[in-house]
C-alpha cells in the first residue's frame, strides 16, 4: 500500500517514466514534469479515473486533462452533469472547481506515446487503492477506458473475467458502483468510437444514481 495519496515529485518507482519525464524536464524545464495529483475534494461522492497524464497536458500544467484534448469534453460534461462549476479554460488556475467529484489517473506519470507497461499501472495502483480508501463518501467511480477500468477493478480484488470492460455498463462494488466508459480521448472522439452523446449518457446515469443514492 501507497503510504501517500499521491507520489512524490521524485517518485523513482518507474525507470522509464522517471527517464521520459527527466527528458521532458530538459526540453521543457517550465512544465509540471511530475507525477500528477488527483484534483478534487476529499468529500468526492464520485472518482473520475483515467489512464495517465498527455505529455502537453496533464504533464504541462500539473491538473489531470487540463491542457489536454481529452479534458474538453471531460470537463464540459462535469460542468454540464453538475460536478463542476465555473469556466474551464485548460489553465490549472482557471478557477474551476469540482463538486462532489474528484479526477484521478490509474497512472501518475506521463508514459512515452501514452501507453504505460502492465508493469507500470501496476506499480502505481497503490495509489489509486489510497485515493479510492481516502473518498469516505464515494458512491460512484467512473473509468475512462479499460487500463483505468481494469486497475479500479483490481483495486478493489475484483477478477476481470467477474467484470469485463463495456462501454455503458456498471459494476457493483464493495460499496461504490463502477461506471465504464470509453476513453474520451481525441482519437476515440475522431474516430466515432465515442460521440458526445455516448459521454453524456455515462454521466447521465452516474448524476441519477448518485442522486437517488448519496
Ligand atoms: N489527461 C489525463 O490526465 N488523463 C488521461 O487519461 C488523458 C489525459
Amino acid at each position: 500500500m501507497a503510504t501517500t495519496l499521491d507520489p512524490p515529485r521524485n517518485c523513482k518507482l518507474c525507470p522509464r517514466l522517471v527517464a521520459y519525464r527527466l527528458s521532458s524536464r530538459h526540453d521543457n524545464p517550465d512544465w509540471h514534469n511530475a507525477p500528477v495529483p488527483s484534483f478534487g475534494p476529499v468529500t468526492a461522492k464520485l472518482l473520475i479515473v483515467g489512464l495517465a497524464p498527455g505529455l502537453k497536458g496533464a504533464n504541462r500544467t500539473g491538473r489531470p486533462f487540463t491542457g489536454d484534448y481529452a479534458g474538453d469534453l471531460l470537463y464540459s460534461t462535469l460542468i454540464k452533469f453538475g460536478f463542476a462549476r465555473g469556466v474551464f479554460d485548460a489553465r490549472p488556475d482557471d478557477g474551476l472547481t469540482l463538486i462532489d467529484a474528484q479526477i484521478t489517473n490509474a497512472v501518475r506519470c506521463v508514459p512515452p506515446e501514452n501507453k504505460p507497461t502492465p508493469a507500470e499501472i501496476r506499480t502505481c495502483r497503490p495509489y489509486l487503492e489510497k485515493t479510492i480508501d481516502s473518498l469516505k463518501g464515494l458512491h460512484a467511480i467512473v473509468a475512462l477506458g479499460r487500463i483505468a477500468h481494469d486497475a479500479v477493478i483490481k483495486s478493489f480484488g475484483e477478477t476481470l473475467s467477474a467484470h469485463p470492460f463495456a462501454h455503458g455498463a456498471t459494476h457493483e462494488l464493495d460499496g461504490p458502483m463502477l461506471f465504464d466508459s470509453y476513453h474520451c480521448s481525441r482519437y476515440n472522439t475522431n474516430t466515432g468510437v465515442l460521440t458526445n452523446a455516448m459521454f453524456e449518457a455515462v454521466f447521465a446515469s452516474v448524476r441519477a444514481y448518485i442522486d437517488r443514492n448519496a
